[in-house]
């Protein structure tokens, strides 16, 4: 871990969306969910329950989805860090966003991030998830409006899109 402490405040970097990012001044016990969009200015990344129950935080680190309200950024200075607005290169919607739109899977602001960036992991580390494993990764993406069949179609519809564009 690389970081120095004054009178009990941090300084630190964080890898994020493939970019170094200095952080400072700040509070050891800062979540990253707290760091991501108070300190570095990336608000894509939502907080609702910030207890680990909803996902809207949901940011994959080193690969998995994880929940950005319960890491404490101080000890992800190693780690490598994707939010929401590191998923699309040159401004264009990805596979996964365009499925979204495309199967009206886009339901509210707050759960619709984490939701795309923990399909974005699911596909990244399975490329032709079955219907269980869809539902079981993202099972902690709570949705409390209209429900999740349209989102269900949208990672079906990114899923078959990857496939047919593997073939
Ligand atoms: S805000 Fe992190 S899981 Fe709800
Ligand atoms: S998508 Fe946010 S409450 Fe349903």
């Amino acid at each position: 871990m690389t970081s120095s402490q004054d009178q009990g405040n941090e300084f630190y970097a964080l890898t994020v969306n493939g970019m170094r990012h200095q952080v400072q001044d700040a509070w050891v016990g800062e979540s990253l969910l707290y760091v991501l969009r108070e300190r570095l200015g990336l608000p894509g990344t939502k907080g609702a329950c910030e207890q680990g129950e909803c996902g809207s935080c949901t940011v994959v680190m080193d690969g998995e989805a994880v929940c950005a309200c319960l890491v404490m950024a101080a000890t992800a200075v190693d780690a490598d860090i994707v939010t929401v607005e590191g998923l699309s290169t040159d401004g264009e919607p990805t596979d996964v966003q365009r499925s979204f739109v495309d199967a009206g899977g886009v339901q509210c602001g707050f759960c619709t991030p984490g939701l795309i960036v923990a399909v974005h992991a699911l596909l990244e580390r399975n490329s032709s998830p079955s219907e269980l494993e869809i539902r079981e990764a993202i099972s902690g993406n709570i949705c409390r409006c209209t429900g999740y069949g349209r989102i269900f179609e949208a990672v079906r519809q990114a899923r078959d899109t990857r496939q047919q564009g593997a073939q």
